[in-house]
């Protein structure tokens, strides 16, 4: 077993047995929030494809098995990494409609309270056509962006990729509890659309869980996209019907815009720590320079002395992630429209500069900090997934519709929901939100723009070899439950189910509060308390996805439970 030396003692300091162990396999392994998906995917890597294949296939069997976040009507972020070591990343971020503009949500917003969590439970959130309905859509990029990743990177015929979620979605699958009961607690949205109620509520006549869901509308959808590729989604019929419904609703989307939607191929991110280099996500994610800034924070500092679950280490982490996420806001959005200062926010000297300012003992006060601007409201619903195949090869994926069903809104004759993305924007930009958090210019409304995001697909890499790959859902906390994975592996010795498992703890900088995870102890907490921080609990951090190559095993890691999971090979 691999047991980095510094981190021997401290494992040995563990307050906990860590008892979890992960899905083994030596060929390839697929993690993902639904275990069907992810056989798929191991499916795929059996019949020769390779990581990017297979992430492909199991993009599109979420889209069918997981409706809450997986998605033909959202978009999000693709990393990959080749076995000889070449790099890229694949942005098919929704865009803001060509009549998106900046005060575009400012006249409508009412009030009201739907939308639930990711545990599907009911939540209040202020009602406001960025976050309900037609017009809260950007232009999904998920289909674009796999049918890029697929004719670029992947081996295996297209029509094969789409074949199980084909399947999938005509022939039914059995709903289990968790869905059964996402579904249900999701009815005060969903309801207000006749074709989302139909489907997803069966018109009142809930979906137990046992039961089975078939989604033929849906099915038509994928079968046409499986013989016309993308084109079809974005020029061919399936364009016409979500443009139709956009134009009856009183939606911003056109067939235009449809049209005009590329999936874009970027440059990661990348730094060391600690001898690994760490390959993330570039703007128009946040969550790449995030996790960057505060491994840079971090390194050198001893932060991980006291052990892990220590409230000295929780304090030194709470420290560098209020500061990372001080900046967050300010300093990020789409680099199409607003230059990024990366080399700024990356420099050796300015995180040292950071770090300086971090008292070992007291927490700071986050209005001392930086006057700047603090991130907006974003969903806990979003979903990743991460593919290792046998060459070494490593994909992971992150995407999304953002809220839990996203706008609610399911396009009429086409079987799936749309996003409701144009929330990531600061849709009104100067004023507080719902949680007294004021946003950011530079994330503004316009057209064609994407905005920000924090999803964070990450892959480490030590001595030219795969480390890990790493990603999660979870809106703002995806960063700082990244950040928590990559640390449980590198600093404490944690195999990838113990580093999922693990309790973790979030601080977006403001509200200056302290989210901890029912794993860090009433003694801890209350050492942290007398430190200074202002401590709440929270169910969960984000919920990791993680693949930890050991050796010549590959670990699989997975937060969701019951019906999540890990599959190899
Ligand atoms: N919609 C969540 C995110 O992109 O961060």
């Amino acid at each position: 077993m691999r047991i980095f030396p510094s981190a021997l003692l401290i494992l040995l300091l563990l307050p906990f047995a860590w008892s979890t162990e992960p899905v083994r396999a030596r060929r390839g392994m697929v993690v993902s929030t639904d275990v069907i998906a992810s056989k798929v995917g191991v499916e795929v890597l059996k019949n020769g494809g390779n990581a990017v294949d297979a992430a492909v296939a199991v993009g599109f069997a979420l889209a069918v098995t997981h409706p809450a976040a997986g998605n033909l009507g959202g978009g999000g972020f693709m990393l990959i990494r080749h076995a000889d070591g070449r790099d890229t990343f694949l942005d098919f971020r929704e865009m803001a409609p060509s009549s998106a503009h900046r005060d575009m949500y400012l006249a409508k917003a009412n009030s009201g309270a739907i939308q639930s969590d990711y545990q599907g439970r009911q939540m209040q959130i202020e009602l406001n056509e960025s976050l309900v309905g037609w017009r809260a859509s950007g232009v999904p990029g998920t289909v674009r962006g796999l049918e890029l990743a697929s004719s670029k990177y992947g081996r295996k015929p297209w029509k094969d990729l789409l074949a199980p979620a084909v399947k999938l979605a005509k022939g039914g699958f059995r709903v289990d509890y968790t869905l059964a009961e996402s579904l249900k607690s999701s009815t005060a949205l969903l309801g207000r659309f006749p074709e989302s109620k139909r489907i997803f509520l069966r018109d009142g006549q809930y979906y137990d869980a046992g039961e089975t869901l078939r989604q033929p509308e849906l099915a038509a959808v994928l079968e046409r996209i499986a013989e016309q590729g993308a084109r079809d989604f974005y020029e061919g019929e399936t364009a016409r019907l979500l443009a139709a419904g956009m134009k009856r609703n009183g939606g911003e989307i056109t067939l235009n815009d449809l049209k005009r939607y590329r999936a874009v191929e970027r440059q990661p991110l990348r730094a060391e720590y600690k001898g690994y280099t760490v390959i993330t996500a570039p703007p128009p994610s946040s969550g790449g320079v995030g996790i960057l800034e505060m491994l840079g924070m971090l390194e050198g500092s001893g932060y991980e002395k006291g052990g892990f679950n220590a409230a000295s280490t929780w304090h030194y982490l709470a420290e560098v992630m209020r500061r990372s996420y001080a900046d967050r806001s300010e300093f990020l959005a789409d680099p199409d429209f607003y230059r990024v200062p990366l080399g700024r926010l990356l420099d050796k000297g300015y995180l040292a500069a950071r770090r300086s300012t971090i008292d070992r003992d007291k927490a700071s006060r986050s209005e001392e900090i930086r006057p700047g601007i603090a991130p907006g409201y974003e969903s806990m619903e979003t979903t990743h997934f991460s593919v290792v195949d046998r060459d070494g090869n490593a994909v992971a994926v992150t995407y999304t519709l953002n809220g839990s069903y996203g706008s609610g809104v399911t396009v009429p004759g086409a079987g799936f929901l749309l996003n409701n993305e144009m929330d990531d924007f600061a849709t009104r930009p100067g004023q507080a939100n719902m949680f007294g958090l004021v946003q950011g210019e530079a994330n503004k409304v316009e057209p064609g723009k994407r905005p920000l995001s924090s999803m964070t697909p990450t892959i480490v890499v030590k001595d030219g070899k795969l480390s890990m790959v790493a990603g999660a859902p979870g809106g703002g906390r995806i960063i700082n439950a990244v950040l928590q994975a990559l640390l449980n592996v590198i600093d404490f010795g944690m195999n990838a189910q113990q580093a999922v498992d693990a309790p973790r703890i979030h601080h977006q900088w403001m509200p200056d509060r302290l989210s901890v995870e029912s794993g860090v102890s009433p003694d801890t907490v209350a050492l942290l308390k007398r430190m200074g921080h202002d401590v709440v609990r929270i169910d969960t951090v984000g919920r990791l996805q993680l693949i930890v190559v050991n050796g010549e095993w590959l670990e699989g890691g997975s937060n969701s439970i019951p019906h999540g999971g890990a599959a190899g090979y």
